[in-house]
């Protein structure tokens, strides 16, 4: 079949191409890689990030009236708009529901949405501009947290536990989030989940639970671990819970990913999305479950019943683990070398090493996911020595940085 990529999550991409599909991906300049130029894909139109869901479809309509496609599809929400102008425009079938995607990306939307079928969530509120910010949080009360509606990768999330923190907080979130729109947030204490599914038809099938570890101040993500080390019934609380959730929103021929925070009062939602999931999960998923989810959820987004390719029950065959190097500096610094790459590289429980930044490059401030340096991805024959091993190994990498003073 010959099928119009939109956007990233390019695994998913290779994974068709080694179905036999012929592929043209779009994909906005902000997005592109140098190698999407060469091998994959018959051609590869980049659009500057201001163009329009328009402009797209119209380029999609002159290479379809030259030879049509089959499907469009996309593996990562942001272009999640496009591809629903481009399926209209040429009236051509794609899975991305892009209503079910407005009622997650909100996170205003989402509670009010699990409010409306009485699913346990939490106090919250939405508020626009400073001073509705203030109230909200003394509606909601402390301990809160304030965080953008609809961003990712932590940017701007932000923990209130007094009255002394708030402004801080407030500087932390930062005034475009803020004159934007923010959810204030009962603060939910406990341990933290995510739910990786796949909704075949409107059955959704759980493929893995994972325990995911935040930074406590920044939330950065620092590490996951497949399967969650849980006790049955915690597992089946979370799992029923998640369920319910993507019943109610009408999960439907898509993946899911599903944050959630294991509360004294049982499971609650933090976010959700009608994607896969980011930070290395899917490989940890596939070490540990041996289902590539890459792979079913490209065969989806054209059209087959994967449903058969689904073992009735997923039994985990080992433990994944990845650990992210997080060093923060100032922007002064100057990264010189990694050493210690190949020795972790060698030692035979790592699966993959990534290194997220160049030589030459400022030391960032981590504040967001985006800061992260690099990871190591690690199996083992339980989660706690998978993850055991992914923290060692991490720690085993030296970021060396060099700096330079004007003042001599
Ligand atoms: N109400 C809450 N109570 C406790 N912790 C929270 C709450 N909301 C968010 N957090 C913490 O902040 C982290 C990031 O929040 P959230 O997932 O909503 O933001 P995000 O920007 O979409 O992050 P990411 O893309 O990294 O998952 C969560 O993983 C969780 O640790
Ligand atoms: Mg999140």
């Amino acid at each position: 079949m010959r099928i119009l990529v939109s956007g990233t999550n390019r695994m998913c991409h290779d994974r068709l191409r080694a179905q036999g599909h012929e592929l043209v991906l779009f994909v906005p300049r902000g997005r592109a890689q140098r190698e999407d130029a060469v091998g994959l894909y018959t051609h590869v139109v980049i659009l500057d990030d201001s163009a329009g869901a328009d402009l797209w479809a119209d380029v999609a309509e002159s290479l379809h009236r030259r030879t049509p496609f089959a499907a469009v599809a996309a593996y990562n929400e942001h272009t999640y708009p496009i591809v629903r102008a481009i399926s209209e425009r040429l009236d051509i079938p794609t899975t991305v529901d892009l209503d079910l995607f407005e009622k997650v990306l909100d996170k205003a939307r989402m509670r009010a949405v699990l409010d409306e079928h009485e699913l346990p969530s939490c106090r919250y509120g939405f508020a626009r501009g400073r001073q509705a910010v203030l109230e909200a949080i003394e509606e909601i009360g402390l301990p809160c947290i304030v965080k953008p509606v609809d961003t990712e990768a932590s940017v701007g999330v932000s923990h209130i536990d007094t009255a002394e923190d708030i402004e801080a907080a407030l500087r932390r979130v930062g005034r475009h989030h803020i004159d934007r729109g923010v959810v204030v947030e009962e603060f939910l204490d406990g341990e933290e989940y995510s739910v990786e599914g796949i909704s075949v038809g409107r059955d959704h099938r759980i493929v893995a639970v994972t325990r995911k570890f935040t930074d406590p101040d920044t939330f950065v993500s620092r590490g996951h671990v497949v399967p969650a080390p849980l006790a049955p019934e915690e597992h089946e609380a979370v799992t029923a819970y998640v369920t319910r959730v993507l019943d109610a929103f009408g999960f439907h021929d898509c993946p899911s990913h599903t944050e959630v925070m294991l509360t004294s009062r049982g499971p609650r939602i933090i976010e959700m999305h009608n994607r896969v999931a980011g930070d290395a999960i899917m490989d940890l998923v596939r070490l540990a479950t041996e289902v590539d989810l890459y792979d079913l959820i490209a065969r989806q987004s054209i059209g087959e019943d994967v449903g058969a390719l689904l073992p009735d029950r997923i039994v985990p065959v080992r433990s994944a683990a990845v650990w992210y190097a997080a060093p923060s500096g100032p922007p002064t610094h100057t990264l010189a070398e990694v050493q210690g790459v190949e020795k972790v590289r060698e030692l035979p429980y790592v699966d993959t090493v990534t290194l997220l930044r160049e030589p030459g490059s400022p030391q960032p401030t981590v504040t967001q996911n985006f800061d992260r340096s690099g990871c190591v991805i690690t199996v083992g024959d339980s989660p706690q020595q998978a993850l055991t091993r992914a923290r060692e190994a991490t720690g085993m990498l030296s970021f060396v940085y060099t700096w330079s003073s004007r003042e001599r």
